[in-house]
């Protein structure tokens, strides 16, 4: 049994597909910004705003390596593809799940998300938001295994659609 990983921008469902994957699979689950949040003792806003953003990618990739040669379900932060790096450690992976869904879609559930704070997309505009989104989608897609359509998907058929396609 090969580990999971969940890639795609913020907004994807990365970790909610994550916890139904793990769970439907009976693999362990890890959230990549929540093992960083665990590591920090401080939210990933706060950590932005005293450390900058440079310093958060050396912790995400840390913890990327630490959990990646493992069995498990991981669900990513948005930008773990900007690091060649980490792309490297991906593709080295069976199955990377690009979770893709429309920027229009992804713009909508980032500014009506109450709950996550996302300080990359925090007060911006909808091209602020695109003007991040649209570097990272030919990395997505060259380090995603599998490309799952998530746009207008409820997560039980993206579940079904990732079952199908790693074959489980
Ligand atoms: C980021 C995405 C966030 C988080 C951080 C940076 C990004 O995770 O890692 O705010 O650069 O896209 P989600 O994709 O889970 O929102």
């Amino acid at each position: 049994m090969s580990g999971i990983v969940l890639i795609g921008f913020m907004g994807a469902g990365k970790t909610t597909i994550g916890q139904l994957l793990a769970k439907k699979t009976n693999r362990n689950f890890y959230d990549i910004d929540q093992l960083i949040v665990d590591k920090i003792g401080m939210s990933i806003d706060e950590y932005f705003e005293k450390f900058g953003v440079e310093s958060f990618r050396k912790l995400e990739s840390e913890v990327l390596q630490e959990v990646i040669a493992e069995e498990h379900v991981i669900s990513t932060g948005g930008g773990i593809v900007l690091s060649e790096e980490n792309r490297k450690s991906l593709k080295k992976l069976p199955h990377v799940i690009y979770l893709k869904t429309e920027l229009t879609e992804l713009i909508h559930r980032i500014q009506s998300d109450d709950e996550n704070i996302r300080p990359l997309a925090e007060e911006k505009s909808k091209d602020e938001i695109a003007e991040i989104y649209l570097p990272r989608v030919s990395l997505y897609e060259e380090s995603g295994t599998i490309i799952v359509e998530t746009t207008n998907k409820l997560p039980e058929e993206i579940l079904e659609e990732i079952l199908k396609q790693v074959g489980e």
